[in-house]
């Protein structure tokens, strides 16, 4: 048995340690805004936050996780807290069928903790993993140029 702590909650978990950690995420403990795409890496849909650092978690696999937290897309906001993305998010209507939007958020509330008041370029280079059918990336880009902005004007840590 092996013990997660995801969104602040611990979970227990007997899958084998190549089971890639989207599969537990989803499938065990059904937090279900993590998306499946290509399930190699390629298209950023199963991002999540790996001691706050953005990972793939289709291709994580669970024997890399030791007493690390775990973040998803749930346990960035709430819906009466949102996160100063997930707010961007909506102000710029930035989802179409969004199915990609969960990861595309998660990797740029990565790429805030780092660099918080980002350039196009940066947010570009960031941003090219995740992949989108629906050709959001000019709304992507100007949420997170506005959440940038809005958390600069917030004390330390509110709205992370
Ligand atoms: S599903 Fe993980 S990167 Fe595409
Ligand atoms: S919003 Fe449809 S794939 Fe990104």
């Amino acid at each position: 048995m092996k013990t997660l702590k995801i969104n602040g909650q611990e979970f227990q978990t007997d899958a084998d340690d190549d089971t890639p950690l989207l599969w537990v995420i989803r499938d065990e403990i059904g937090l279900t805004g993590t998306k499946f795409g290509c399930g190699i890496a390629m298209c950023g849909a199963c991002t999540v936050h790996v001691d706050g650092a953005a990972v793939r978690s289709c291709s994580y696999p669970l024997g890399a996780i030791d007493n690390e937290a775990i973040t998803t897309i749930e346990g960035l906001g709430t819906p009466d807290a949102l996160h100063t993305l997930q707010a961007a998010w909506i102000d710029h209507q930035v989802a179409q069928c969004g199915y990609c939007q969960s990861g595309q958020i998660m990797s740029a509330a990565a790429l805030l903790k780092d660099i918080p008041n980002p350039t196009d370029d940066e947010i570009d280079a960031a941003m090219s993993g995740n992949l989108c059918r629906c050709g959001t990336y000019p709304r992507i880009r100007a949420a997170i140029h506005a959440a940038a902005k809005v958390a600069a004007l917030k004390p330390s840590g509110e709205g992370e």
